[in-house]
């Protein structure tokens, strides 16, 4: 199984037929139905990210997601239905390691847009993400590195070490593996 801290973007894919083996499902509030693909992730970043949206919750802060695992035919298929520089094309999209998950929260209407990063949902990832293993994968101003638009709802489980490292020294993911 690949690690945590694997490096997943437009050049570094992964392998159609990869699956992560130890994919569950978050005890946290989802859109979507029980039972469908996008509410699983690997068991570590579950676990954690239970953990980070209950501190969320006992501060008074809705945090919902809405895409977690995304299996190599299903990114082809959203590639080919999108136009846009935010799909990542198949073996490219860190959905596919089970370890990214995109959030929302009810002041925008559960949508994954810009103006999420203007809720208090954002600022408290922002702040307490890495204490739980998480950073904000695709930072306004680092689309160039990144190869991704700027998308404040798409969170990356890299553990907590890494991901206080990241946040630290406010590089991204990508950057770290050029260092
Ligand atoms: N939206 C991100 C880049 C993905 O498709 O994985
Ligand atoms: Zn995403």
């Amino acid at each position: 199984m690949s690690s945590y801290t694997q490096l997943v973007n437009r050049q570094h894919s992964l392998a159609p037929d990869y699956i992560p083996l130890d994919l569950t499902e978050p005890e946290i509030p989802f859109l979507a139905p029980s039972g469908d693909p996008k509410r699983l992730l690997r068991a570590r970043a579950a676990q954690a990210v239970e953990e980070l949206f209950q501190r969320a919750r006992h501060t008074g802060l809705s945090l919902h997601g809405i895409s977690g695992y995304r299996s190599y035919k299903r990114q082809t298929e959203l590639y080919q239905q999108s136009d846009s520089g935010y799909v990542a094309p198949p073996g490219c999209s860190e959905h596919q390691t089970g370890l990214a998950l995109d959030v929302s929260c009810p002041a925008v209407h559960y949508e994954l847009e810009e103006a999420f990063a203007l809720t208090r949902e954002y600022k408290f990832l922002e702040d307490y993400g890495p204490m739980y293993g998480f950073i904000i994968r695709y930072p306004r101003g680092k689309e160039k590195i990144t190869g991704y638009a700027w998308e404040p709802w798409h969170i990356r489980y890299v553990t907590k070490t890494l991901a206080l490292y990241l946040s630290l020294t406010n590089l991204t993911l990508d950057e770290y593996y050029q260092l």
